[in-house]
C-alpha cells in the first residue's frame, strides 16, 4: 500500500488481550513545543508525539526561527528564542486539522511585534475562532477572524493589559489562548472556568519557573513572565488508551495491559463514566511525568448498563464522547448524553457523524441538541463514513469488534493526526483489522 490509507476493513472478534503502550500526549506535546520555543535556554522533550496537529506546531514555530532539532525518534531539543525572540514567518501558519494549535498560537501571537496569519485544513477552517478572539481583543489584541472562522489575522506590537476573563464555554484551548497572552500582557490576568477543564497549561507553566495560582474556578498568572527552558516528558495520552480501554472491556479475551498512560484528573472522566456502567478498570503502578501523573491500566472484558452521563463529567470527558457512544452501543439499555453540545464543533459534528454511522450499523439513536440517546443492542456490519475525524474513525474500529460482520470505516487518513501508528497498536492488541488505500 502507498500513501495514507483511505479506509479501514475491521473483522469482528472477541480478542483484545496483551500489552501496548500509547504515542505521547497530543496536548502536552502541542505546549511544550510552544513554550519551549519561548522560554529561555533549551528544553528537552521526550515522549513527543509526532503526530500531524503537534507536527504543524513544530512547523509553526520554525517558520519563526526557533532551532529545533530531533536527534531520536519522540525527542526534540527546542533552542528557545526567549518571550521577544520569535521572528515573523514569511507566510501565514497552517495548522493543519489542529485546533489546539490555532487556539492557543492566536494567544501567542497577539504578543509579538510582527503580524502573522493562520490558517488551516478544511475542517479547521469551518471552526469558530471568536471565542479566543474575543477575550483576546477585550486584553488589547488586534485579531481578525472571517465571520468568527479562520483565516485569523493578527496584528503585532499592541500593548497588551491583564484582564480577568470569564469563560462562556469550558474550554481548556481558550484558557490557554489567554494565558499565553498573559505571559505578554501588563499585570495580572485571571481566567474563570464554569468548568474544570484539563490544565497542562498551568502545570506546564509551573515547569517552566511560571507562578500560576488557582483560587477555586480561577486561575491567574501575572505577566510579562519569563520562562527557563526545562525537561518535559510526556506522558502517553489518555485519549488514545481511551480507544483500547473500551475495547478491552467489550471485546476482551484476556487482561489488555497499557502502560504509561497519563491519568490527569482533568482528562479521565471517561473512567468514572465506563465505572458507573459497571466496567472494571485497575490502575497499577501510579507515578509521575513531567508533572502530570502516570499509571498503567489492567482492563477487563465486562458487560455495561446504560447511564445517564452525568454533566459535570462532560468537560473531563470531552475528547471521548465517540468512542463512549461505542460503548453505549454495546451497554445493556439506554445511555443519554446531554450537555455535550461542544461536540458539535470539534474536527467534526461528533454527534451527528456518530449518529450516522451508529443508524447504519442498526444501532437506535436519537440525536438531541446538545447530546445522544443510544439504546444499546446488537451491531450490525456495513460501511460507516469518519467525515475525516481521527476520533470518530477510531471509535468505530472499536466497535466492529463486536459487530455480527465486518465493518469498513471511510476516510480514515486523519488518524494519523493524533494516533500515527494505531493500526498496528490495535492489531497487537488483538483487533483484527485491516488498511486499504
Ligand atoms: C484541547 C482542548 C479540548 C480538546 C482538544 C484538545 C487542548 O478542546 O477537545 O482535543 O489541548 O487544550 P476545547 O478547548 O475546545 O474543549
Amino acid at each position: 500500500m502507498t500513501g495514507p490509507p483511505a479506509s479501514f476493513v475491521v473483522n469482528p472478534g472477541i480478542r483484545i488481550s496483551g500489552e501496548i503502550r500509547m504515542p505521547g500526549d497530543k496536548s502536552i506535546s502541542h505546549r511544550a513545543v510552544m513554550l519551549g520555543a519561548i522560554a529561555q535556554g533549551v528544553t528537552e522533550v521526550s515522549g513527543f508525539l509526532d503526530g500531524a496537529d503537534c507536527l504543524a506546531t513544530l512547523a509553526a514555530f520554525r517558520a519563526m526561527g526557533v532551532q529545533i532539532d530531533c536527534p531520536a525518534p519522540h525527542r526534540l531539543v527546542i533552542h528557545g528564542v526567549g518571550l521577544h525572540g520569535l521572528k515573523a514567518p514569511t507566510a501565514a501558519l497552517d495548522l493543519g486539522n489542529s485546533g489546539t494549535a490555532m487556539r492557543l498560537l492566536a494567544g501567542l501571537l497577539c504578543g509579538q511585534q510582527f503580524d502573522s496569519a493562520l490558517v488551516g485544513d478544511h475542517s479547521l477552517m469551518r471552526r469558530p475562532m471568536d471565542r479566543v478572539g474575543a477575550p483576546l481583543r477585550r486584553m488589547g489584541a488586534r485579531i481578525r477572524t472571517r465571520d468568527g472562522r479562520p483565516p485569523i489575522e493578527i496584528t503585532g506590537r499592541r500593548t497588551l493589559q491583564g484582564v480577568a476573563h470569564e469563560l462562556d464555554v469550558p474550554s481548556a484551548q481558550v484558557k490557554s489562548a489567554i494565558l499565553l497572552a498573559a505571559l505578554y500582557a501588563l499585570g495580572r490576568t485571571s481566567v474563570i472556568e464554569p468548568a474544570q477543564t484539563r490544565d497542562h497549561t498551568e502545570r506546564m507553566l509551573v515547569a517552566f519557573g511560571v507562578p500560576v495560582l488557582r483560587d477555586g474556578a480561577t486561575i491567574s498568572i501575572r505577566g510579562p513572565a519569563t520562562l527557563q527552558g526545562c525537561h518535559i516528558d510526556v506522558p502517553g495520552d489518555f485519549s488514545s488508551a481511551a480507544f483500547f480501554i473500551v475495547a478491552g472491556i467489550i471485546a476482551g479475551r484476556a487482561p489488555l495491559v497499557i502502560r504509561g498512560v497519563g491519568v490527569n484528573p482533568t482528562r479521565t472522566g471517561l473512567l468514572e463514566i465506563l465505572r458507573l456502567m459497571g466496567a472494571d478498570i485497575r490502575l497499577l503502578e501510579l507515578g509521575e511525568s513531567g508533572g502530570e501523573p502516570v499509571a498503567d491500566f489492567e482492563i477487563r472484558r465486562g458487560s455495561l448498563r446504560g447511564i445517564a452521563v452525568p454533566r459535570e463529567l462532560v468537560a473531563s470527558a470531552i475528547d471521548e464522547f465517540p468512542v463512549l457512544f461505542a460503548a453505549a452501543a454495546i451497554a445493556e439499555g439506554e445511555t443519554i448524553v446531554t450537555g455535550a453540545a461542544e461536540l458539535r464543533v470539534k474536527e467534526s459534528d461528533r454527534i451527528a457523524v456518530m449518529a450516522d454511522g451508529l443508524g447504519r450499523l442498526g444501532v437506535r439513536v436519537e440525536v438531541l441538541a446538545d447530546g445522544m440517546r443510544i439504546l444499546g443492542g446488537p451491531v450490525g456490519g456495513g460501511v460507516v463514513e469518519s467525515r475525516g475525524d481521527h476520533r470518530v474513525a477510531m471509535a468505530f474500529a472499536v466497535l466492529a469488534a463486536r459487530a455480527a460482520s465486518p465493518v469498513v470505516i471511510r476516510d480514515v487518513h486523519y488518524v494519523s493526526t493524533s494516533f500515527p501508528g494505531f493500526a498496528g497498536t490495535a492489531r497487537d492488541a488483538g483487533l483484527q483489522l485491516e488498511e486499504e488505500g
